[in-house]
């Protein structure tokens, strides 16, 4: 078995959480880690057994002994950072979202076709072993009617950001709170019920949007971002929502009403329960409903393992795309968020 030989780039935490995943599929090998610091990268590498460091992208994308780059930064450095790697030959798996804008999803893809290397968005909840479970069920389930999928989490950083806008705190706003860095909820969090939507559906017809925002310090001025929306999509013969928020937290289930009955899942970024409730005969006064059955298969024994396996596999099968996680998706989900960011009056420097 030939291992696939991955270069890391950022040491934050999400790099953290996800090479725990990586490293349970047994052809993934952390080879190498690119920090824009020497000690964050040896501290990186010796945390994670990794054998090489290095603080320029250039020059980690050029090592021969590189296979693929994962990238774990910031939204608005993906663009860059995934064109030179994937113009230096290497297969790359970016953090979601792709980028800041369908534009920038656009000339990723562009080179991605042209140097016939693998781009993939890191997207779990499209690969996690439920939603495939889901997407399978659904073949039998008839016409759907209604998707209404949620995702609403209090940020551990929202808190900072009320003293950032209250003038207690002078700390720089954080990264997904920060137009600068192309971040807000829709671009963090809001993606999760979207792109779903997007890889079981397609294309919705049009997004209409209501979007809470708010304006924060950022390096030109004061910039708009979002905290929390609600959005609908026109589909031909169904309906869908999403709902995403950073400032409140919801225990509202996503769901798939179909003619047959209405699949519930626990939480829409990472499927962990599902719940089947086929319509039966029509009930009427006391007798008992339809019943509800668990159909939940089991997880992963980590949720970043399915997204290693997925790209792996790609790069094995020389299919060039991910069929969930497909670069058609990507972009469609891009231009949806742009299409919600513009009804919000949320603009990100990378859009000008
Ligand atoms: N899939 C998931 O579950 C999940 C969860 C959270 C976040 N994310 C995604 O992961 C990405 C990173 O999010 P985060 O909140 O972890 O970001 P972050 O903490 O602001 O940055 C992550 C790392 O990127 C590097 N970095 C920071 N600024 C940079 C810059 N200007 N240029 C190049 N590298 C820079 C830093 O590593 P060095 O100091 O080593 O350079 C930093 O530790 C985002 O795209 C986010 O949407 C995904």
């Amino acid at each position: 078995m030939r291992r696939v030989r991955f270069g890391i780039v950022g040491t934050g935490r999400i790099s953290d959480w996800v090479l725990k995943g990586a490293v349970l599929e047994p052809r993934f090998e952390a080879a190498a880690v690119c920090s824009r610091s020497e000690e964050s990268a040896e501290a990186f590498a010796l945390k994670h057994g990794i054998p090489k460091m290095f603080t320029d992208i250039g020059r980690m994308a050029s090592d021969r002994n590189i296979d693929a780059i994962y990238i774990g930064t910031p939204n608005h450095t993906h663009h860059d950072i995934a064109i030179r790697c994937m113009e230096l030959g290497k297969h790359v798996i970016c953090e979601k979202p792709m980028a800041s804008n369908a534009r920038e999803v656009r000339e990723m893809i562009e080179v991605a076709r042209n140097r016939k290397v693998v781009l993939m968005e890191a997207m779990i909840s499209t690969l996690s072993p439920n939603f495939l479970m889901v997407q399978d069920r659904l073949r039998t389930m008839g016409a759907v009617r209604h998707y209404s999928g949620s995702f609403c989490q209090y940020s551990s950083k929202y808190d900072l950001l009320k003293r950032i806008l209250a003038g207690e705190d002078d700390s720089p706003v954080p990264s997904s709170f920060n137009p600068d860095r192309s971040g807000g909820a829709l671009m963090d969090i809001g993606i999760y019920p979207i792109y779903p939507m997007v890889t079981l559906f397609g294309r919705p017809g049009s997004v209409k949007a209501d979007v809470l925002t708010v304006d924060v310090p950022t390096a030109s001025g004061m910039s708009t971002i979002d905290l929390q929306g609600a959005a609908l999509f026109e589909y031909d013969g169904m309906t869908a929502s999403a709902l995403y928020s950073k400032i409140d937290d919801s225990k509202l289930r996503t769901e798939i009403s179909c003619d047959k009955g209405v699949l519930s899942l626990d939480q829409i970024h990472i499927t962990r329960q599902v719940e089947l409730t086929m319509r039966g005969a029509p009930t009427s006064g006391r007798s008992s409903g339809p019943q509800t059955e668990n159909v939940t298969v089991p997880c992963d024994p980590d949720e970043y393992l399915c997204e290693f396996k997925e790209f792996i596999d790609v790069i094995e099968n020389g299919a060039l795309e991910s069929g969930n996680n497909s670069l058609d998706n990507s972009l469609a989900v891009a231009e949806i968020m742009d299409e919600i960011r513009r009804q919000a009056g949320v603009r990100f420097p990378a859009d000008r």
